[in-house]
């Protein structure tokens, strides 16, 4: 069965008050496109096109009008609801139907990621039909996040949700691949203290059961997550950054959805069009010539 993908971005986004009183965090800009154009092209670069994309009922519309069906882009789209935010892990029970009988891979509607082999890292989790795939990637703050606490020997041997005193700085990515198990994983889960279905809970299920595999980030990864006013100004800097000085765009859906053969040069050209005066049109068609001129090195591999 093909590996399905959620998208969950509802929440509060509490955090960036009043920026998000009227707009959700994950349609904010992160310098030249919205913040949830990332988790979208992560799914993407794994291969996965049929997407179910969970908001707040108040912002659904929205997303639906950014988005659309996805056929643009190659994708399947649709859309559920998450009246309250009751926890990350509620995700695969809002998809329980969505999901059926297959694997599924979760991402957080405010998570980038960003580096070498990204893609060929994805796409090996997605690859992988049996347990659970999460990644770590080193943090000044881990205490924010679930932690992973290692052996001697250097292998997991716990996952814990925002502790007090950290077993290690090594926190667990919003990325995740689960078998069609997790589904009954979640079902089964009780609140925690602060009345939320945990996300660490599934992962510590699949680890209990020896069925998690860990791959944590070198320094050539970057993981951003843009939650707050300074890590959303600082997620827009690096992406500027880089896709100034490479000529690059990062997290581009259209470009991924050309590259990965699911819609044609024709299309990509219509895409473009509406897009001409920001530059990101001018962009996609650069694309079209360079493919016609020469055969560069991928930058998405
Ligand atoms: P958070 O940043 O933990 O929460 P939030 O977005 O509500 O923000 P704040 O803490 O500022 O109020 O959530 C991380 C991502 O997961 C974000 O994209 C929102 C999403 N999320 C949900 O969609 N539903 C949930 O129940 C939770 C806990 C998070």
């Amino acid at each position: 069965m093909t590996r399905k993908g959620i998208v969950l971005a509802g929440g509060r986004g509490t955090r960036l008050y009043p920026a998000t009183l009227a707009l959700p965090k994950q349609l904010l800009p992160v310098y030249d496109k919205p913040l949830v154009y990332h988790p979208l092209s992560t799914l993407m670069l794994a291969g996965i096109r049929e997407i179910l994309v969970i908001t707040t009922p108040q912002d659904r519309q929205r997303f639906e009008q950014l988005l659309g069906d996805g056929s643009a882009w190659g994708l399947r789209l649709c859309y559920a609801e998450q009246p309250e935010p009751e926890g990350i892990a509620q995700a695969l029970l809002i998809g329980r139907e969505f999901i059926g009988e297959g694997p599924v891979a979760l991402v957080l509607g405010d998570n980038i990621f960003y580096g070498e082999e990204l893609a060929a890292r994805l796409r090996r989790a997605s690859a992988q039909r049996a347990g659970a795939t999460v990644f770590g990637c080193r943090v000044t703050d881990p205490q924010r996040y679930g932690v992973l606490a290692f052996d001697d020997a250097g292998r997991v041997k716990d996952i814990v949700e925002k502790p007090a005193v950290a077993p290690s700085n090594i926190a667990v990515t919003g990325i995740y691949f689960y078998d069609s198990d997790a589904v009954a994983i979640a079902a089964r889960l009780r609140p925690s203290a602060r009345c939320e279905l945990e996300i660490t809970d599934v992962n510590r299920a699949y680890l209990e059961r020896d069925a998690l595999s860990v791959e944590v980030f070198g320094r050539g990864m970057a993981w951003l997550d843009a939650g707050t006013h300074d890590s959303l100004l600082a997620a827009g800097a690096f992406i500027q950054a880089i896709e100034q000085r490479q000529g690059v765009k990062i997290a581009c859906p259209e470009e991924i959805a050309w590259r990965n053969g699911w819609i044609s040069s024709q299309a990509l050209r219509a895409l473009a069009r509406p897009l001409m005066s920001s530059g990101y049109g001018e962009y996609l068609l650069a694309l079209l010539d360079e493919a016609g001129r020469q055969h560069e090195p991928d930058p998405m591999q």
